[in-house]
């Protein structure tokens, strides 16, 4: 989006604004302005610790709205939680205080702040800007919120290093006016996707050897729960088949939950047949146990020590075989010689686009909330920087629309 005021008629981007108690509270007029500035009508609601920092009459004025501080006597609005939630493309937390943070990971809603926050899922994209002192930022109870809140799609910006407000040096001073405007900006992607029915596989499979023993390895599906986040939030029709995984399902993404690579195979060839595009950034199983047990083995007497295996279906090879026009993505995570590999996955499995990643690097591993890739294609190798998974999402689905 370009800045400036929008043209007469067009529906300008809507952002709610949701001001916490913290001393960067003053920040967040700096942010409205400057979401005014590129186009966007905002809207704001507070905590009561906000407003003992910057009077709501500050953020009416500047907004041209009412401020809601609030769940209760407002004449116009007898719900104004769901009216905000629904009414905003974008949410921006700013600056989001530890306290506002653990509720949001937890879904406590005790006040309009947190009650409209809890009501924008599914309705809007969240951005938290989080300030505060460095020993609360890095307090494990906070860095949990947080990677719980990432792991369900909301962003962050900053927070940065230096000289805080309390006078110790850290992490925790609110990011730039700037940088949070440019984050917020982001959300507000287009619906570029929409009319697009995107299949995407994620997560590990589970081998069974017996009722109790499996066979499994280390994905987590991040990458692939970022995918399905991402091309639903751009408008498409996600279909997610995943793998045993601890997350969320991403709003407005239909899940198929499976266990084996035979299973995430059927699903996956099932519902390729409504697809335009399909991604698979799945860890399949390679191999399975040859004849699983039906009871549980013991280890002296049923030779636990030698289980054979046998190699399963080639999940991406097969849709590549039936993809006519449309668009398949793999991957490839490999720990050396990683374009070799990925080069030699497009070629061998007939993909479109492999996407490669070097699992021993700590940016780019198992469980990592970034990821380091290089996008293979015929038209060559692009090598991108280290970035959250929703921006790599992102990336990965602008090469599907150019294809598709
Ligand atoms: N894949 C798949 N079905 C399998 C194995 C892999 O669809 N049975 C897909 C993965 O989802 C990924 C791509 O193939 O998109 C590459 O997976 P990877 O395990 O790296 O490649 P392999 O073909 O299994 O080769 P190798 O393990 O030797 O690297």
């Amino acid at each position: 989006m370009s800045g400036g005021s929008a043209r007469a008629g067009e529906r300008r981007p809507r952002v709610l604004l949701a001001v916490c108690g913290g001393i960067a509270a003053y920040k967040a007029c700096e942010v409205l302005r400057g979401l005014q500035k590129a186009g966007c009508e905002v809207r704001v609601t507070m905590t009561a610790d906000a407003e003992r920092f910057v009077g709501a009459a500050s953020f009416e004025a500047l907004s041209g709205s009412a401020v809601a501080t609030s769940l209760y006597g407002n004449p116009g609005s007898p719900i104004p939680h769901i009216e905000l939630a629904e009414w905003a493309d974008a949410a921006v937390v700013v600056p989001a205080t530890a306290n506002v943070m653990a509720k949001m990971a937890c879904g406590i809603a005790d006040d309009c702040l947190t009650t409209t926050l809890l009501a924008c899922w599914g309705c809007c994209p969240v951005l938290v800007a989080p300030g505060m002192n460095v020993h609360m930022w890095q307090s494990p109870a906070t860095q949990a919120n947080v990677a719980r809140l990432r792991e369900r799609g909301v962003r962050f910006s900053g927070p940065d290093s230096g000289r805080l407000a309390c006078g110790d040096v850290g992490e925790g001073k609110l990011a730039a006016v700037d940088e949070i405007v440019a984050a917020a900006l982001a959300l507000l992607s287009p619906r570029d996707l929409a009319g697009l029915r995107v299949l995407v596989n994620a997560g590990p499979t589970h081998e069974a050897i017996d009722p109790v023993r499996y066979i499994a390895n280390r994905s987590t599906g991040k990458m692939g729960y970022a995918l399905a986040e991402a091309a639903a939030r751009r408008g498409a029709e996600v279909t997610l088949v995943s793998g045993p995984t601890a997350l969320a399902t991403p709003a407005g993404v239909t899940r198929v939950d499976v266990e084996s690579a035979a299973q995430m195979h059927d699903a996956m060839v099932a519902a390729f047949e409504g697809a335009d595009a399909a991604i698979c950034s799945a860890a399949v199983a390679d191999y399975t146990p040859a004849a699983p047990a039906d009871h549980k083995l013991k280890k002296s007497r049923e030779h636990l020590d030698c289980v054979p295996l046998t190699e399963t279906a080639d999940i991406l090879a097969d849709l590549c075989e039936r993809k006519g026009e449309r668009v398949v993505v793999g991957f490839a995570a490999e720990t050396n010689d990683l374009l070799a590999h990925a080069t030699e996955k497009l070629r061998r499995k007939g993909a479109d686009l492999i996407v490669a990643n070097d699992v021993s690097r700590p940016e780019s591993t198992f469980g990592a909330d970034t990821n380091r890739v290089a996008l293979v294609s015929a038209a060559g190798v692009e090598q991108l920087e280290t970035m959250p998974l929703a921006d790599v999402a992102d990336a990965i689905l602008d090469r599907v629309a150019a294809l598709c």
